[in-house]
């Protein structure tokens, strides 16, 4: 989401190498250090052609009211906030707007997007068949909805009405408009067309019906009322980024779950808890959702707050399926996680927990992955380790497991049992000594070099005491990269191993900054020629392409001046962390996605929050983009974007 990450807007907190060359420049602040180590892997690996493959005429900075691709692709729109998924709902008219309309379209700032083949042979159920034809054409788009903006959604909103009614009314639509849609797509001489009415279609909302598996599944912290078994809870919220799994389920992250909740802490008799709902930002100034949903009042429902904040596991594949929350995963503002799976090998998922001065996470499966054993594989992440990061000077890190019983995880620090850990496991891995980090948002491995990488997209928050080898900025405003490297060979690491190296990928900013504390470094910065466009901010979600090249979306590049946007580069190579501007949003919009089809020729992304700024509003909107219309406010919309000559993107 944007700079503040709670569920509203409206009552947002403030800010809530080239191989060896690169290494010294940016070791200098990093890993110095390094001293005799041996350069972690990745640096080593023989330079590869990846980088030689980016060929777009790279875009300049700009901030207008447009999205901008390079020269000879195109930016289709798939799905705009609001638009039909049956076919008999009709064209979006907002004035028209209630909860059941909206739970039958497209919802409200689109975040995370999978996109998930459909072979020609297989039905609903068949996952991993479908998975396997890594058909490009035809396929399924699952797309998270993170939160809504009642002041960009209602005409004449007030904090107690709207021309849409009451606010009762509004928090109704708003429930429908979280959540995920899934949305069958195909590939027409028009472009990428939604299907509607396919019996794929689907939403997932705050009200739909989810279990809650794994080892904290049942504790007593998440009984309620209306569910005494802990087991059954309604809905998911604040769903940012996510993954996918080889057996063709969809992961999603419940992020800024805090600012659904209202109600004191202080009042929460219990004290472990109300420490636990302070953490996350639940006070009685948030929205007033409780007033409408009493299970958002914590002063009802003092554990409804630990059925969020979970990853959540659904089979898009299957209709019919009931999503699970993966208890074991941990529970914190989750940005993701994504898999490396390795036949024969424990599964493994790595994830950050996007806050200031929060904490990296791993987690390794219990049993092993064996493809084709869809059965068991749906199993494997409900039960297994979670570890968190530390990252300590000379590149050197470790995994640090969250048990109940080892090191300080006991009765004693509040931990009654293994629930109490994954629960809390923000405190748990603080007090294991895990390396707070700046803001980690998406954490994924590149498929062609096997290394984890890392997205820390800001923390202005980090005073110069606080400052650490993988954090190395005081007050950072412009975010960094880590490239996380286990041991072995390139494309063939050992994700399972709980030590490994790291080094500083990159640090965002303008690498012509006058003060050096907030100086950028990039790979083509030693080369000399680094353009006036290669430079982003504020890492958030990436994606990477087969041949191996990272695609970063950024989120807050407009306060340097810009919009946000898509930058690639390679990650090897002599043009190592040497981004290229790509891709440009609308003023106020932030990009996520991005997702690439199995054959690189279409790359889709997310356009969140168009036209939000200061003063922004439905009835008097900086922009009206993407439809231009009067009759229209901005609308959140997910592009589709090509060669104009039907190539791989990017080469
Ligand atoms: Fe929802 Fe971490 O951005
Ligand atoms: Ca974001
Ligand atoms: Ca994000």
């Amino acid at each position: 989401m944007t700079d503040s990450k709670h569920v509203s807007p409206e009552k947002q907190a403030p800010d809530s190498p080239h191989r060896r060359t690169l290494f010294k420049a940016i070791g200098a602040a990093t890993a110095a250090t390094a001293g005799a180590t041996v350069l972690p892997g990745c640096l080593q690996d023989k330079k590869s052609n990846a980088s030689a493959n980016l060929k777009f005429n790279e875009i300049p900075h700009r901030l207008d009211f447009k999205h901008h691709v390079p020269e000879g692709y195109s930016a289709d729109r798939v799905l705009s906030w609001g638009d039909p998924l049956d076919a008999f709902a009709g064209k979006f008219k907002p004035e028209q707007l209630n909860a059941s309309e909206q739970a039958r379209r497209f919802g409200y700032n689109n975040d995370f997007i999978a996109y998930m083949p459909l072979a020609n042979d297989a039905g609903p159920g068949e996952g991993e068949k479908h998975r396997q034809s890594r058909n490009s054409e035809h396929g399924l788009l699952c797309i998270n909805h993170e939160y809504t903006q009642p002041h960009l959604m209602f005409s004449g909103y007030t904090e107690k009405s709207s021309n849409r009614g009451t606010r009762d009314e509004h928090i109704a639509v708003e429930q429908q408009a979280c959540g995920h849609t899934i949305v069958e797509i195909e590939k027409t001489p028009d472009g990428w067309l939604p299907v509607l009415g396919s019996l794929y279609n689907r939403r997932l909302s705050l009200t739909t019906a989810m279990n809650i598996v794994g080892v904290a599944a049942g504790d007593r912290r998440l009984q309620t009322n209306e569910d005494p078994t802990g087991t059954r809870v309604l809905g998911t919220v604040g769903n940012c980024a996510g993954g996918k799994t080889p057996w063709g389920t969809v992961l999603i992250a419940e992020e800024g779950f805090g600012g659904a909740f209202q109600g004191d802490p202080d009042n929460v008799a219990d004290e472990i808890e109300a420490r636990n709902h302070h953490a996350f930002g639940i006070s009685p100034g948030n929205r007033n959702w409780g007033d409408y949903d009493r299970r958002f009042d914590i002063t009802v429902e003092p554990n409804e707050p630990n059925r969020f904040g979970w990853m959540v596991e659904y089979d898009p594949y299957d209709p019919e399926s009931t999503p699970r929350k993966l208890t074991g995963l941990g529970r914190f503002e989750h940005e993701g996680f994504t898999l490396v799976s390795k036949p024969g090998k424990p599964i493994v998922a790595y994830g950050g927990d996007d806050d200031e001065h929060q904490f990296v996470y791993r987690f390794v499966s219990r049993g092993v992955y064996q493809p084709g054993d869809d059965v068991r594989n749906r199993e494997l992440l409900t039960e297994g380790t979670l570890y968190a990061g530390q990252f300590s000077e000379g590149g050197i890190g470790r995994w640090l497991p969250l048990l109940h019983g080892r090191g300080p995880l006991t009765q004693e620090n509040g931990f009654r049992n293994q629930a109490d850990v994954l629960v809390d496991a923000r405190r748990a891995a603080r007090l294991l000594g895990a390396t707070p980090m700046d803001r980690p948002e998406d954490v994924e491995t590149n498929p062609v070099n096997d290394c984890t990488y890392v997205m820390l997209t800001k923390n202005k928050k980090r005073k110069p005491d606080q400052v650490n080898a993988a954090n190395p900025r005081a007050r950072n405003t412009a975010g960094h990269v880590l490239e996380i490297v286990p041991p072995g060979r390139s494309g063939a690491r050992d994700h399972v191993s709980d030590t490994f190296h790291w080094n500083t990928f990159l640090l965002g900013g303008n690498p012509n900054a006058e003060d050096p504390a907030e100086r950028g470094a990039y790979g083509q910065q030693h080369t000399g020629n680094i353009s006036a466009d290669g430079w982003f901010a504020n890492p958030d979600n990436v994606a990477f392409d087969q041949r191996g090249n990272m695609w970063i979306a950024t989120d807050g590049c407009e306060s340097f001046g810009f919009h946000d946007g898509l930058w690639a580069m390679a990650t090897e190579g002599e043009l190592r962390a040497a981004p290229r501007h790509f891709f440009g949003c609308p003023q106020g919009g932030e990009i996520c996605g991005p997702e690439f089809t199995p054959d690189g020729k279409t790359l889709f992304v997310s356009v969140q929050h168009p036209a939000d700024a200061d003063g922004s509003t439905f009835d008097n909107p900086l922009h009206r983009w993407p439809d231009n219309d009067p009759d229209l406010p901005p609308r959140p919309t997910v592009l589709a974007i090509r060669r104009k000559d039907a190539g791989v993107v990017g080469s």
